[in-house]
C-alpha cells in the first residue's frame, strides 16, 4: 500500500544514512524518543492535537496571556498583534498556531523559514493574504535575510516593497497588503535578529511540562485512541517523557503495543516501566542521546568545561542537535550547566550515571 510505504520511508532513510555515518545506534534510538515528528507521528498528531485553547493542557501563563490578546482583538474587531512562540521541539508551538487561527475564526496559511529562501517567496504569500488571515512561519530563525527584511515592513506597515530592475536603476514599488497576524515559532529565539524579535507584540515562552500535566495529555490521548490507561501507568509514562507532549504520545503508543502483546492490554505501572526499559528510556526520561552526551562529558572530558562543537563531534551528532534536542532537557533536569567556558556536568549527572566525581570536577568554571 503506497500510503504505508510513504509514512515509513523517512525513518528508514534516516536509519540507512545513520548506518553509513557509523552512528546507527544513536539515530535509530532517536526515532522513538526524538521530539521531532516524522512518519506515522504526523498522522496521529493531527488526530491528537487540541483544537481550542480550552483543550490545551498546561502552559498556564502562556494560555492566559494569549487568551487576553485574542479576546481583546476579537472585541476590537482587529487582527491581534503578531505572536512569537519559542521553545523546544514537541511542546505545542504548531498546535498553538492552529488554535490561534481557530479562536479567531480566521484562515491559516502555513510556511516555514527554510521555504522562504528569496524575498519573492515571501512576497507571493504576503500579497495573497486575506484580511485577518493568520500566517504561521515555523522555524522562523531559518528564514533568509532578504525575506526577513521584507517581513519587517510587512509586520509594521502592512506593506511590501517590490523591487523592479537591478543596480542603480532599480525602483521599489510599494504594495499594500491586507492586515494579518504573523505567528512565528522558533526552537532558537537567540538566533532571531533583534529587529525581528521587537516587531512581535507578544512572545510566548513555552516550557517543558510538569509530570501531572503530561498525565492529563496522556489521559486525553488514550481516550481519543481508545486505549485504557490506569493512573499508575499514565504516571510512569509521564515521568519518562522528557517533559514533552509529543514524546508522551509516542511512548503511549509503544507501551500500548507492549501491553497488547505481553500483558493482555493492561498498562499498569510495572508494564509501563518494563516497556520503557525495553525502549531504553531511563527512569528520568533520558534517552540514548541524552545519556551519550552526559557519558562523553564525564568520561572523556572529566565533567567539563567543554565546548559544544567538541562535545557534538564526540557523540557523532550535529552541534545543533545536541544544543536544541538534548541540552535543554539536561539543563532543566539539573544535570548539565552551560557556562561561558563550556558545558559542565553537575554533581547530579555523576550520580545519575553511577559515577563518583573526581575531586577537581567542579573547578573554577562551575562556580565562577
Ligand atoms: N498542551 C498540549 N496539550 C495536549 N497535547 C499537546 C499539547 N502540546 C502538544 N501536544 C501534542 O504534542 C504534539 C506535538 O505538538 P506540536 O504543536 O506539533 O509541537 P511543536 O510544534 O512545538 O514541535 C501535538 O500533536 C499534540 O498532540
Ligand atoms: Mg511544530
Amino acid at each position: 500500500m503506497p500510503y504505508s510505504r510513504r509514512t515509513r520511508a523517512p525513518a528508514t532513510a534516516r536509519a540507512e544514512r545513520a548506518e553509513r555515518e557509523g552512528n546507527a545506534e544513536v539515530s535509530l534510538e532517536r526515532d522513538l524518543v526524538s521530539p521531532d515528528a516524522d512518519g506515522d507521528d504526523l498522522q496521529i498528531e493531527a488526530a491528537l492535537r487540541p483544537k481550542r485553547l480550552a483543550e490545551f493542557i498546561g502552559q498556564g501563563r502562556v494560555r492566559e496571556q494569549l487568551s487576553l490578546v485574542l479576546e481583546s482583538a476579537l472585541r476590537r474587531n482587529r487582527p491581534p498583534d503578531h505572536v512569537l512562540m519559542s521553545g523546544s521541539p514537541g511542546l505545542g508551538k504548531t498546535t498553538l498556531a492552529m488554535i490561534i487561527a481557530a479562536e479567531l475564526s480566521a484562515p491559516l496559511r502555513i510556511t516555514s523559514g527554510p521555504a522562504l529562501e528569496r524575498a519573492g517567496d515571501l512576497a507571493a504569500i504576503l500579497s495573497t493574504l486575506a484580511e485577518g488571515e493568520v500566517l504561521f512561519i515555523d522555524e522562523i530563525h531559518r528564514m533568509a535575510r532578504p525575506a526577513e527584511e521584507m517581513l519587517y515592513l510587512a509586520m509594521e506597515d502592512f506593506r511590501v516593497d517590490i523591487v523592479v530592475g537591478k543596480g542603480p536603476g532599480a525602483t521599489a514599488i510599494p504594495l499594500d497588503i491586507a492586515p494579518f497576524t504573523l505567528v512565528g515559532a522558533t526552537t532558537r529565539a537567540g538566533l532571531l535578529p533583534a529587529p525581528l524579535r521587537d516587531r512581535f507584540g507578544f512572545t510566548a515562552h513555552m516550557d517543558f511540562y510538569e509530570v501531572d500535566e503530561l498525565e492529563q495529555v496522556l489521559h486525553r490521548s488514550s481516550r481519543l485512541l481508545g486505549v485504557s490507561l490506569p493512573p499508575e501507568g499514565a504516571h510512569e509514562i509521564a515521568r519518562r517523557s522528557r517533559g514533552t507532549p509529543r514524546i508522551a504520545n509516542r511512548l503511549l503508543r509503544r507501551v500500548r503495543d507492549f501491553a497488547d502483546v505481553r500483558a493482555e492490554g493492561v498498562i499498569d505501572r510495572d508494564v509501563a516501566s518494563a516497556a520503557l526499559d525495553l525502549y531504553e528510556v531511563d527512569a528520568e526520561g533520558l534517552d540514548r542521546l541524552d545519556r551519550a552526551v552526559l557519558g562523553v562529558l564525564l568520561r572523556k572530558f572529566g565533567g567539563g568545561p567543554v565546548g559544544l562543537s567538541t562535545l557534538a563531534v564526540a557523540v557523532g551528532e550535529e552541534p545543533e542537535t545536541v544544543e536544541v534536542v538534548a541540552e535543554p532537557f539536561l539543563v532543566r533536569q539539573g544535570l548539565l550547566a552551560r557556562t561561558p567556558r563550556g558545558r559542565v556536568a553537575t554533581a547530579a549527572a555523576w550520580h545519575h550515571l553511577g559515577m563518583t566525581p573526581p575531586p577537581d570536577a567542579f573547578g573554577a568554571a562551575h562556580f565562577d
